[in-house]
């Protein structure tokens, strides 16, 4: 199942039949400081049973249990002797793999609905009274008839039957989402399965995590190799190499490849705050003059983006050789999404994914790979960099594009539109992070526009550069709004813009969604 399990925790799997919201379910159980993992329906059972959980929950799906071509689980893993949960088709599932009856109805249940609990058993132990208890509905079949040993322990307020419970052996299923926050006890609900019936403790803590992964990471370097990491300013790369700093020491050489195209501060705080700070060994590669000289009359967005590319794995490469070590493993800030993604029964990109990032790298340094944060969540990310003392500039830093400033220019790059850009997005970071309301921001920064307009400053005439302002509310950048932000704030950052970034005598905000436009201009 997974490339280096956790060993010793008390855990919950998931088994994925699909649902848009399973890897939710993994958010909301990690939440409760409880170990989980995802993986497909059709584990073999015999990898089920190796990895030791305290309970299962079988997860929504889009499905019909009752076709032909249904998915089924191994009808093993309900002998496993563990608590189970089933959620909506799961729980459709359970039933009809007990001999209940589950009926395919042309009428899906979709949305806000109101259930009424008569039995205060497993996952509504939390609700105990009859008044009716909002959750979230989306199904399609529907559980006509509990199976043998199984009783209804729920309706929804139209009578149909909102959850099953076979109390003695521990099954229980729910038609509705406890996992997605439109089911506002939802919470309990998982708790009460997890922590009460489960009997998990919450041990899955900040410094518990740190522990763990440091010592996997021992373990699979063992007590010579040497790893390489390229550190890029982000979070993902900063927390993984402060883990293996952490667990290996010196037998670990970062390289931070400067390239020029970062934000004020930021190669600043890689080289002082994780090098110096930290005490991370860094390689720092100066390669500003390369990228320019690379990139000098290139105008077209993706020839920028290939070039960068490109640059960056020559200086990567020729850094790497020159520090004089020789390395066995290579570190990677691969997350738990791009895992779960990666191994999901929808796909078979499985071998693609986790070397995706290193693609492009020459065939010598394809060393086995070192993810420690590939059982994490970003936001776990965050807390693990905040316990590793990691500062708040780096943790919550907002997503920058590899690319960095050369796509927030939309001309070829020269010296000094990276200062205009450079320093107008300095205004842009400062203004909007002395605001309260950035906070629910997905991004916010400066783009520098190829139009050159007339203003008047003092009895001066000026013929200068234009800046856009980008922000956006986003919940995972496929889809995004530009928010309405105060009047005040949209006026002190261009001001001030005008004002110190000598060169820029216009600012504009942009006010176009994703789609149809995209984040980034470039
Ligand atoms: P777009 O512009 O496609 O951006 O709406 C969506 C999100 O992805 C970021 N982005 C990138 N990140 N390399 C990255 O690592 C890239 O080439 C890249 N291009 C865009 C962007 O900042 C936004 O958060």
């Amino acid at each position: 199942m997974t490339a280096h399990p956790v060993p010793d925790e008390p855990r919950i799997l998931v088994l994925d039949f699909g649902s848009q919201y399973t890897m939710l379910i993994a958010r909301r159980i990690r939440e409760l400081q409880v170990y989980c993992e995802i993986h497909p329906y059709n584990t073999p059972l015999a990898d089920i049973e190796a990895f030791g959980a305290a309970g299962l929950i079988l997860s929504g799906g889009p499905a019909s249990c009752v076709a032909d071509d249904a998915p089924h689980a191994d009808p093993g893993v309900f002998d496993l002797g563990v608590p189970t949960l089933g959620i909506c088709y799961g729980a459709q599932d359970m039933t009809r793999h007990f001999g209940g009856d589950v009926q395919a109805s042309d009428k899906r249940e979709y949305g806000p609905a109101r259930i009424i609990a008569n039995a205060f058993a497993g996952p509504l132990a939390a609700l105990d009274d009859n008044t009716p208890e909002a959750v979230w509905m989306s199904h399609g079949d529907r559980i006509e008839a509990p199976a043998p040993g199984f009783e209804v322990i729920a309706h929804s307020e139209d009578g149909v039957v909102a959850a099953v419970a076979d109390v003695t052996h521990h099954r229980y299923g729910v038609q509705f989402h406890p996992e997605v926050v439109h089911t506002p006890r939802g919470r309990e609900m998982l708790s009460a399965f997890v922590i009460d019936i489960c009997g998990c403790r919450p041990t899955w803590t900040p410094e518990h995590i740190v522990d763990v992964l440091v010592r996997q990471i021992r373990e699979q370097v063992g007590e010579d190799g040497r790893v390489l990491c390229g550190l890029s300013g982000g979070v993902d790369s900063s927390v993984a190499a402060a883990l293996v700093h952490r667990a290996i020491g010196d037998r670990l050489t970062c390289v931070f490849v400067d390239n020029g195209l970062l934000r004020k501060g930021e190669a600043h705080q890689v080289e002082h705050v994780l090098g110096r700070e930290l005490g991370l060994p860094i390689v720092v590669a100066d390669a500003k003059q390369q990228f320019l000289d690379a990139l000098a009359g290139v105008d077209d967005p993706e020839k920028k983006r290939k070039i960068i590319g490109h640059v960056f794995i020559e200086v990567f490469e020729e850094s790497a050789k020159n520090s004089g070590e020789q390395f066995d493993y290579l570190c990677q800030g691969t997350l738990y999404p791009d895992v779960i993604e990666s191994v999901s029964f929808k796909g078979p990109s499985a071998t693609i994914k986790s070397h995706h990032n290193v693609g492009g790298l020459p065939d010598w340094m394809r060393m086995e790979l070192v993810e420690p944060l590939r059982e994490l969540f970003k936001d776990e990310v965050r807390v693990i960099g905040r316990t590793l003392g990691l500062p708040s500039a780096v943790v919550d830093r907002q997503p920058f594009p590899g690319p960095g400033l050369a796509i927030r220019i939309l001309s070829d790059i020269t010296d000094e539109r990276l200062r205009l850009v450079r320093e107008a997005d300095a205004v842009v970071r400062e203004e909007f992070e002395a605001w309260p309301g950035h906070k629910a921001l997905w991004q916010y920064f400066a783009v520098l526009l190829p139009v050159r307009s007339v203003g008047v400053m003092g009895d001066q005439r000026t013929y200068e550069a234009t800046c856009a302002i980008r922000c956006v509310t986003s919940v995972d950048g496929m889809t995004a709004d530009w928010p309405d932000l105060p009047r005040d704030l949209l006026a002190r950052t261009s001001t001030r813009i005008i004002n110190e970034v000598r060169g820029i005598n216009r600012v504009v905000y942009d006010i176009t969604s994703k789609p149809p436009g995209t984040i980034e201009w470039e």
